[in-house]
């Protein structure tokens, strides 16, 4: 038996169009895109192109060239941290933050100067509006926040953040890296200025592919931080200055594009909300049976509905990393253990510098999974 429950690290299995199509790729079309003109050449900038329309249409954005690739989201949101990021500027995060937006903000802080503040949510991860607002100050110049936890799962309240960022002229960054593919990512609605993702969780492509959207506005205040071959204005000793070739030097990653373009296409035809529908049923299966157990100690918020998938826990009679490793050796079931990436965020909760036992059920996963996964837990810890 093997049971996967580490989708928040990254979700496994991975559609089988997925892998067809990067073979396919890779076995009749593999030139590169954007450097020819001959047939297969054309044909690579058109499937590269055809992702970006499919990374709007999921995220409700209208401008396909305003779609970055990266090769995950932790390069896309040091990018866009690093390209926009001046000496003077006032920057607010949360506590809840993975590394990828944590450790450049700190190296900012150490470099620039930045005045940086990070709110400290509560124990569920929650953030609260009033006290974000009154850490606003006058040389506020960005927000950058997660959509959710990737340690307890916790939704934050991101649309009235980008309301409040809108109207008062502050730049906004989204990581939408446990949400994409999960739940409703609307680039519109949360008024966001740049949507950091990653490929390789929700959207179900191949690791090695992420990137951002950005709007106009937000570009011309955005310095590129990579410079060099784009195919195009090859003659200028300058990097251009169109999207999305300004931030887009080097070979692209092809077939890591192709393989999220058929990720991307999976998730349409299923449905978002059918996936969305299917996590939090299991999750409330899971979360259920969790917080029935008596030495299981569950942290985050109990209604599924108000989180994705990562379940953390730790238990009173025994270490987590004894549990995974009995999980994974005697029942097949494979779990992450640790600090998740997420330093601030254990603080938060309280489990800093032990860490948690992480569950994370995925789209691929059922029932069956799961009741076995809290019958063969039950025996562990009894
Ligand atoms: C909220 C969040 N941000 C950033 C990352 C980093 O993702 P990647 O390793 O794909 O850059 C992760 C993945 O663990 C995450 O959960």
């Amino acid at each position: 038996m093997n049971i996967y429950l580490d989708n928040a690290a990254t979700t496994y299995p991975k559609p089988e169009t997925v892998i067809n199509s990067m073979c396919n790729y890779m076995s009749n079309l593999g030139a590169s895109p954007g450097r020819g003109s001959y047939f297969s050449a054309l044909e690579s900038s058109r499937l590269v192109y055809e992702c970006r329309e499919s990374l709007c249409d999921i995220f409700n954005f209208n401008k396909a060239e305003n779609v970055i690739f990266t090769s995950n989201v932790t390069n896309a949101l040091n990018i866009l941290l690093k390209g926009f990021i001046k000496p003077g500027y006032h920057v607010i995060t949360t506590s809840m933050e993975h590394n990828s937006v944590l450790r450049p903000l700190f190296d900012l802080k150490d470099s620039l100067n930045l005045d940086l503040d990070i709110i400290q949510c509560d124990s569920n991860g929650l953030l609260d509006i009033e006290k974000f607002k009154n850490t606003i100050k006058d040389n506020t110049k960005l927000v950058v926040m997660t959509h959710s936890s990737n340690i307890i799962g916790t939704v934050e309240p991101l649309e009235e953040v980008g309301a409040i960022c809108k109207r008062l002229g502050i730049d906004f960054i989204v990581d939408c890296a446990q949400t994409a593919g999960i739940t409703n990512v609307d680039f519109n609605r949360l008024n966001c200025s740049a949507l950091a993702f990653t490929g390789h969780k929700g959207l179900l492509g191949p690791q090695g592919i992420g990137g951002f959207l950005l709007t106009d506005e937000f570009n011309k205040k955005c310095n590129s931080l990579i410079l060099g071959g784009t195919g195009s204005l090859s003659s200028e000793p300058t990097q251009p200055d169109f999207l999305p070739d300004k931030f887009e030097s080097g070979t692209l990653n092809t077939p890591g594009i192709v393989g999220l373009n058929a990720g991307l296409k999976f998730i349409k035809e299923v449905g978002l909300s059918s996936i969305e529908e299917k996590e939090q049923y299991l999750t409330h299966i899971l979360l259920s049976g969790l917080l029935n157990m008596d030495k299981v100690k569950v942290y985050g918020l109990s209604n599924s509905k108000d989180r994705t998938s990562a379940i953390s826990v730790n238990f009173t009679n025994m270490d987590s990393s004894e549990v995974s490793f009995m999980l994974d050796s005697t029942y097949g079931i494979m779990t992450r253990t640790g600090l998740h990436c997420a330093p601030l965020a254990h603080k938060t909760i309280g489990t800093y510098p032990i860490g948690t036992l992480r569950f994370s059920v995925g789209y691929f996963n059922d029932e069956k999974d799961i009741y076995y996964t809290l019958d063969s837990l039950n025996k562990i810890i009894k």
